[in-house]
């Protein structure tokens, strides 16, 4: 089983456990999650949702053999599924991210309404390295951020970052010791038991008001080009030196 869902005390808990891959994520584990959260949102007994990974990994990304195989449907694919399920989950979305968050692992993180990061954890969205492009909105949010001139170390060297840079640029609430991550989210999601539901849907609606149009429209023109440079020979290149475990060399392009 590589996604764990579970219901306790009004928290929905969407685990990604795929270790031996570093959690990278692949179209059936991208369904499970869509599904997941659509059963959260329909759930009166749900009131937050805690989405969460494996001690030292919270994600690797989308599974780059995946991205190999499935180049032509990016856009119709259980990855869209699950960031518009994302988006459009009016409960509260609390991530722990126990450890590394890699490409979408980082961009999931843009959407989520609560992040607690371990320490040991790093950041990273390296979409340019990969022959890609940003995606789900990160070229409009992280800019929005952290200004331009770091999000071009982010987006455009895929620089890595702590998670104490993460809080700095309001990416996550608070870094904790890996021990304490889980247990201080869920803490926080558990919160939302005291709440009255309807308040916190309406204002959580709100809060995102004035940015999900361009959100939308920037998810669309990015899911377009995204798609393009799947198959592009510079993607080509960076997925196959990442199976053959060597630097990808791009000084041919
Ligand atoms: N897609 C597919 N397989 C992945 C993967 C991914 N995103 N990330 C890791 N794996 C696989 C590795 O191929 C390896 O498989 P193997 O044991 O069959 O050789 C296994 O997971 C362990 O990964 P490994 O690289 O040996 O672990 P590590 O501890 O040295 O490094 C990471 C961990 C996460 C830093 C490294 O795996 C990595 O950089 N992954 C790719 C991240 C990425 O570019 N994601 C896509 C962003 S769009």
């Amino acid at each position: 089983m590589t996604i764990k869902t579970a219901v306790l005390n009004g928290v929905a808990t969407i685990e990604i456990a795929r270790p031996e891959k570093k959690n990278a994520l692949t179209v059936a584990m991208y369904a499970a999650m869509a599904d997941a959260l659509t059963a959260a949102q329909a759930d009166p007994a749900v009131r937050a949702v805690l989405i969460t990974g494996q001690p030292g990994i919270f994600t690797s990304g989308n599974d780059i053999e995946d991205f190999m195989q499935r180049r032509g449907e990016f856009e119709k694919s259980p990855a869209f599924d699950f960031m518009r399920a994302l988006l459009g989950c009016d409960k509260p979305v609390i991530a722990a991210v126990t450890g590394a968050a890699i490409g979408i692992g980082t961009t999931i993180l843009l959407h989520c309404d609560f992040v607690y990061v371990s320490d040991e954890a790093r950041l990273a969205m390296p979409f340019v390295g990969l022959g890609l492009v940003p995606e789900f909105a990160s070229s409009l949010v992280v800019p929005q951020l952290m200004g331009n001139v770091r999000a071009a170390e982010k987006l455009l060297l895929g620089d890595p970052f702590t998670a104490a840079e993460a809080v700095e640029c309001g990416i996550a609430n608070a870094v904790l010791p890996a021990a304490e991550v889980m247990g201080h989210a869920r803490r926080i999601a558990e919160r939302f038991n005291a709440l009255p539901p309807g308040a916190v849907q309406q204002s959580k609606r709100l809060l995102r008001r004035a940015r999900s149009a361009a959100v939308l429209e920037t998810i669309a023109i990015e899911g377009k080009q995204f798609a393009e440079r799947l198959r592009s020979p510079e993607a080509t290149e960076a997925f196959t030196a990442f199976f053959e475990k060597r630097a990808p060399d791009f000084s041919k392009f």
